[in-house]
């Protein structure tokens, strides 16, 4: 492929060594005279573990040069890479200046030029900017076909960005529709790649930097935590990490409920308060019980922005299969339902008060005693004629909920239940749109 990238700093400079490495041709653009000039005599302006090498090699074959012009980088190639640097701006927001200057330099020369030319989006930017940039300088461009636009995040990392490039982490390509992208691109995007619109391609790129930045800080908190008690934080960080069922997988990555149940709340606030009294101070970790209730606040707040008055509830206990109902998250959402005067009912099959023992009987008697008489036997006398349906579990089937379900109800589905949306109601998802 002919390939222009603009953009030639740790990006820029890594894509395009690489990228001639796999026998594409290379052209550089930068606003940068002494990068282009490094670039075309396969200098790194950088320090990367084989930058210097890839670059020369591909001098040397006659696949790479720099440049200052983007018409002449356009006229030359059939796509463009642009690299350039999203830096905060003094408030922290999200500076795209230069990616704008290089967006509007390109829909200039495409016009000129008025050939096909695809352009792939790697700077990092927030959700939306994209169909933004698109909107602003491409629109009717990409009206006649004369442009594709592709936003293709990136994830090397400096001091690894060579083998990050060759074995990248994650491969994710947005694209307009969220329709695969053409064959011709296979050789930049290769085969195994997620193919998703462009928003999503751009908010994966955020949540997998913050994601990174959440682990360290994680860490380090039960780090200083562990040095306070006189513990080695560096085994116990090593033996947290072996259990790749629970830890290091993609459990508890789903959104959807509150967290709740008669543990992680319990120990949550055990481990913030001990560290309290240590003189150790966990911001991240102390936020997890203000998160969660923000989290139970917004599920209210979509009730309440409905127009229902009347609310069942699907699963009562904090997640299937089980009775315990203590630091249900359903439970608070029912008492605060119950308070602000809806109509509620509540259907869960693995629940039976007249058989409940033990701390989750207590519960029920001191606590709630008002919600034993809320619990319905059958799924038909739960859901009533209408009102919102709030899912927390997937408690019945769906083929039941067929059955009993009215056009005159709602349905939020909390957890992901996503063939509730194949039922004829109107479907509201808690913390996605389908
Ligand atoms: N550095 C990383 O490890 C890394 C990893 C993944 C993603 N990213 C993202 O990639 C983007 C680039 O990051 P970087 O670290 O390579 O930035 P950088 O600052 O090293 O390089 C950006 C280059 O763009 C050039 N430039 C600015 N305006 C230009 C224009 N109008 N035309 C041509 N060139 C222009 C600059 O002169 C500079 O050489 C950022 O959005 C960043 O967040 C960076």
């Amino acid at each position: 492929m002919k390939i222009s990238i603009f953009g030639l700093g740790y990006v820029g400079a890594v894509t395009g060594a690489c990228l001639a490495s796999h026998g594409h041709t290379i052209i550089g653009v930068d606003v940068n005279s002494q990068k282009v000039d490094d670039f075309t005599h396969g200098r790194p302006s950088i320090i990367e573990p084989r930058l210097d090498e890839l670059l020369s090699i591909a001098v040397d074959r006659g696949l790479v040069r720099g440049t200052e012009s983007c018409i002449e980088a356009v006229n030359e190639t059939d796509v463009s890479i642009v690299c350039v640097g999203t830096p905060s701006s003094v408030s922290g927001a999200l500076d795209l200046s230069y990616v704008r200057q290089v967006i509007s330099e390109l829909a200039e020369a495409i016009a000129a030029k008025k050939n096909k030319h695809r352009i792939v989006l790697r700077s990092t930017m927030l959700p939306g900017s994209t169909e933004i940039l698109v909107k602003e300088y491409l629109h009717d461009l990409m009206e006649v076909g004369l442009v594709e636009v592709f936003y293709f995040p990136e994830f090397l990392r400096e001091g690894t960005a060579v083998k990050d490039f060759e074995k990248p982490a994650l491969v994710v390509v947005g694209t307009c529709d969220g329709f695969p992208p053409p064959r011709e691109m296979e050789p930049l995007f290769g085969i195994q790649i997620e193919v998703v619109k462009w928003n999503a391609a751009e908010l994966v790129k955020y949540g997998c930097n913050t994601f990174h930045a959440l682990k360290l800080t994680f860490a380090n908190e039960i780090g200083r935590f562990s040095k306070r008690l006189g513990l080695d934080a560096l085994s116990v960080m090593r033996i947290l990490c072996h259990d790749t069922k629970l830890n290091i997988s993609a459990a508890y990555m789903r959104p959807g409920n509150p967290f709740g149940g008669s543990c992680l709340p319990k120990d949550v606030r055990a481990l913030t308060d001990c560290a309290r009294r240590n003189g150790v101070m966990l911001p991240m970790i102390e936020s997890l019980i203000p998160s969660n209730n923000q989290h139970l606040y917004s599920l209210l707040k979509q009730v309440e922005c409905s127009d229902c008055r009347e609310v069942c509830i699907l699963g009562l206990s904090f997640k299937p299969d089980t009775d315990d109902l203590r630091e249900s998250p359903m439970v608070e959402v029912a008492q605060t339902l119950l308070g602000r005067g809806y109509e509620l009912r509540i259907y869960d099959p693995q629940l039976n008060f007249a058989e409940l023992v033990g701390s989750n009987k207590r519960l029920i008697d001191v606590r709630m005693p008002h919600l034993a008489s809320l619990l319905k036997k059958s799924l038909s006398e739960a859901l009533g004629e209408k009102g919102m349906v709030i899912v927390s579990q997937k408690c019945v089937e769906l083929s039941e909920l067929e059955k009993h379900i009215r056009p005159e109800h709602q349905v939020l589905d909390v957890n992901g239940w996503t063939e509730l949306k194949l039922l004829p109601v109107k479907y509201h998802g808690f913390c996605w749109e389908l």
